[in-house]
């Protein structure tokens, strides 16, 4: 092992830390897709297996993964080459983050722009005017529109560039304390609502009673590939913001939280979509046009709907940005230091090149429809699948298999590459991180590749 740098400044506290790695977490993920998955796999059986991938899958790696960062004390890349050598091919692992990070930063900016052009249609009331069909209608006219969906885009990356530029302390933990808290502010606010909407209690029983019999093959794979997206892990960012932490904090409680409020997040949106949903009697399997197409309708018979809809896509906006945020920062970590760039320049670097490689993919939704990239899918829909059920699985698996079966030997080294607990909590994190998270995702991998079907 190389020696790892001194010690790089970070975050300015552990709160800092769980708010900007939970503003990682807590995204379009949480508020526009697990939703619209729980809408169409029945709810309440999809609801536990996914609970259960996230706390013995999505929990260990997350753990093992800002170890890794925690003991490198560098971006991605760096810290398996501070860890196991310059040439090792473990640094692969590394550079298959990165990749992932800044892929999915390219066309998860075209979807929040979305957000942002949502948030105006609602200020300005544009979003209530005219009839059910004129109304979810709207959102065909965005997509249609390249210039607006490049322009809503951009927008979006040079917000998250602008905080980003800032550093860890003085741009990512500063907003993500601004912008979390207004999160969670804005949720609550609208749950509570919900639950005493009269759907209230069926979005309760639908989220919370299992009915086994929906449950299908799919479903568990869904839910397994979900919880890694939503936890934002084989992409870099654990190790990434790990890297920023003191060798004290410990790694089991910290991941413990983020995973809490993560599914806490996910959680109160789906209850809270849902009690709108059911209120209108409208289906609930209504797919991802479920937020930008039917909660609009809804939005405009309910009282306060102006209101409600305002909240509602700021806070889609917000859980966008805080992701958006770690994404660019993966990139720029590496770039600042494997080659030495400085923040301001690096970011923009970053997002420059996060931005046109998005204008494929905002383009995929109109002008560019019919090119396919890979088989029957657009450009879009080719980077999603790339990075979705491929690179961040194949991430999540090598990790597991490096912190189970390589780096064994962490005792022996120093206080930040060493997990706080060596009892029953290490040994259960090891038996999870050596073999059942291995196994499951591999399986998961093998069926995205096919081999099942
Ligand atoms: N966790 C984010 C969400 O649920 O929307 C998505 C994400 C962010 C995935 C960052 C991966 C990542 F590196």
């Amino acid at each position: 092992m190389d020696t790892p740098n001194a010690l790089r400044s970070g975050w300015a506290s552990r709160f800092g830390f769980i708010l900007a790695a939970t503003g990682s977490a807590v995204g379009l993920g949480n508020i526009w897709k697990f939703p619209y998955i729980t809408g169409i796999h029945g709810g309440g059986a999809f609801v536990l297996v996914y609970l259960l991938c996230i706390l013995l899958l999505g929990l260990p790696i997350m753990v093992a993964e800002l170890l890794i960062g925690r003991c490198g004390q560098r971006d991605a890349i760096g810290s398996f080459m501070a860890l196991e050598g310059r040439k090792s091919p473990w640094r692969l692992v590394g550079w298959g983050s990165v990749a992932a990070a800044f892929v999915l930063l390219s066309f998860y900016s075209v979807v929040a722009g979305w957000s942002f052009d949502y948030v105006c249609k609602a200020a300005t009331g544009i979003l209530h005017r005219g009839n059910p069909e004129q109304i979810s209608g709207l959102f065909g006219e965005l997509t249609a529109s390249a210039p607006r969906l490049v322009f809503w885009q951009a927008l979006f990356i040079l917000t998250t560039v602008g905080i980003v530029i800032g550093g860890i302390r003085g741009g990512i933990e500063r907003w993500s304390k601004i912008l979390m808290p207004g999160l969670f502010g804005l949720l609550i606010l609208l749950f509570l609502h919900g639950m005493f909407s009269p759907g209230g209690m069926q979005s309760l029983k639908f989220m919370f009673v299992p009915d086994f019999t929906k449950l299908t093959s799919r479903s568990l794979l869904d839910a397994l590939g979900h919880a890694f997206f939503t936890l934002s892990l084989g992409a870099g960012v654990m190790i990434t913001y790990g890297s920023y932490l003191d060798p004290e904090a410990d790694l089991f409680g910290l991941s413990f939280r983020i995973a809490l409020l993560d599914t806490l997040v996910a959680m109160l949106a789906s209850l809270t979509i849902f009690s709108v949903v059911f209120s209108a009697g409208m289906p609930i399997d209504g797919g991802p046009g479920l937020v930008f197409k039917t909660l609009p309708i809804l939005f405009m018979q309910l009282p306060f709907g102006k209101v409600l809809a305002l909240v509602f896509f700021l806070l889609l906006a917000f859980a966008a940005l805080t992701s958006a945020i770690s994404m660019l920062e993966v990139v720029v970590a590496y770039v600042i230091d494997e080659w030495g760039w400085r923040r301001a320049k690096a970011t923009s670097f970053g997002g420059g090149a996060a931005f046109l490689l998005g204008i494929p993919c905002a383009l995929s939704f109109n002008l560019w429809e019919g090119i396919k990239l890979l088989p029957g899918r657009t450009v879009f829909q080719s980077f999603d699948m790339l990075v979705s059920s491929y690179l961040l699985p194949l991430g999540g698996l090598m990790v597991s298999l490096y912190a189970g079966w390589v780096w064994t030997k962490e005792r022996e080294k120093p206080a930040s590459c060493r997990l706080a607990d060596s009892g029953v909590l290490f040994a259960v994190w090891h038996f999870l991180v050596r073999y059942l998270a291995p196994a499951a995702v591999l399986l998961v991998l093998l069926n995205e590749a096919g081999l099942f079907s």
